[in-house]
């Protein structure tokens, strides 16, 4: 992907950053749509190199104004962070609906036919039980983060059929690494253990996650950006199946802290945190475009102590 004209909303955000970066490095045109709910994240040299506008992604006309021109859109734009979510759940379901219909719109009266849509492994719900999930299976949202995100997943595949927008809808599983902030439990845990303060971890520590690098999964996108074709749904998961209490213990011995780990009661009400296993299979990403998240644990968790 290069010389191509590329809008990113939540381009300023953790995982937006890192694909504004790396479509800068390949010699893209890159727009970047933020309101900036947690500062701007892109580094200052790349910023330098960008187009930036501090709108909201549901303002239509000024999404459409932003699009002119462009070749491709990456939505990434949302509202995150399990007990965010569970405060604030008319603001997260405006963002991703009303969000996602003025950036499809946006890219139509434009000609744009191409748009990557960040949803998430939350539709899986709880259903990683026997083994770590397909996109084949049927999923079941609980959350109103999670519903809205199979919205719009539904919502892309009738862009396609009503408009010929091709898209393409990826399902991150836990995503990690530099410039996350501490609404993620693996910068919660750092941030805990470099204080000497113990970890806290809800439940058992029992359920598990599947923990997968930033930088994978932003080769995992732009590699998928570059082969759109109708509308399809990847997982983009490590494959590795870490209990929260591993969790906890990894970073203890990463940071050589000499903090404990202190088992605490969840939130009520915070599916999320309830939900016992979640793991996913890239097969499907592996076999559409010949690679698929590696990065250890390990490996990935050391890239981001220098600079807690
Ligand atoms: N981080 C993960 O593990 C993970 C997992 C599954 C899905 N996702 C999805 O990936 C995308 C990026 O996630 P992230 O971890 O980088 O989150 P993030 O919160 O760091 O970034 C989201 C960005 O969107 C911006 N934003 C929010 N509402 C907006 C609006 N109305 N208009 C314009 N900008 C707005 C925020 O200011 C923020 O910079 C999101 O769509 C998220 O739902 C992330």
């Amino acid at each position: 992907m290069k010389n191509q004209r590329i809008v990113i909303t939540g381009g300023a955000g953790f995982i937006g950053s890192h694909l504004t970066s790396k479509l800068v490095e390949m010699g893209n045109e890159v727009v970047v749509v933020d309101i900036l709910l947690r500062g701007n994240k892109i580094p200052k040299d790349v910023q330098s190199k960008i187009e930036f506008h501090q709108i909201d992604v549901c303002d239509f006309n000024a999404m459409a104004k932003i699009c002119k021109g462009a070749d491709l859109v990456f939505h990434f734009a949302a509202i995150l962070g399990v007990d965010i979510v569970a405060d604030n759940p008319i603001e997260t379901m405006e963002t991703e609906v009303n969000g996602m219909q003025s950036v499809a719109h946006a890219a139509a009266v434009n000609g744009i036919r191409h748009i990557v849509y960040a949803s998430t492994s939350g539709v899986y719900g709880h259903l990683a039980l026997e083994q770590s999930v397909s996109e084949e299976i049927l999923v079941d949202p609980r959350t109103s983060y999670a519903m809205a995100k199979r919205y719009n997943e539904i919502y892309l595949a009738s862009l396609f059929e009503e408009k010929g927008i091709h898209s393409v809808a990826l399902r991150f599983f836990n995503i990690y690494g530099l410039r996350q902030d501490n609404r993620m439990v693996i910068p919660r845990f750092i941030e805990q253990a470099m204080a000497g303060e113990s970890l806290t971890v809800y439940g058992t520590g029992e359920q598990t996650r599947d923990f997968t690098y930033v930088d994978d999964a932003i080769q995992s996108t732009i590699k998928l950006a570059e082969n759109i074709n109708g509308f399809e749904i990847y997982n983009i998961a490590n494959e590795k199946e870490a209990t929260i209490l591993d969790l906890a213990k990894e970073i203890i011995q990463v940071t050589g802290s000499n903090s404990d780990i202190k088992l605490i009661n969840a939130p009520s009400k915070r599916y999320d945190y309830e939900v016992g296993r979640r793991y996913g299979s890239s097969e499907k990403l592996e076999k559409k475009i010949g690679y698929k998240p590696r990065t250890d644990l390990q490996s990935g968790l050391k890239t981001i102590l220098p600079t807690v």
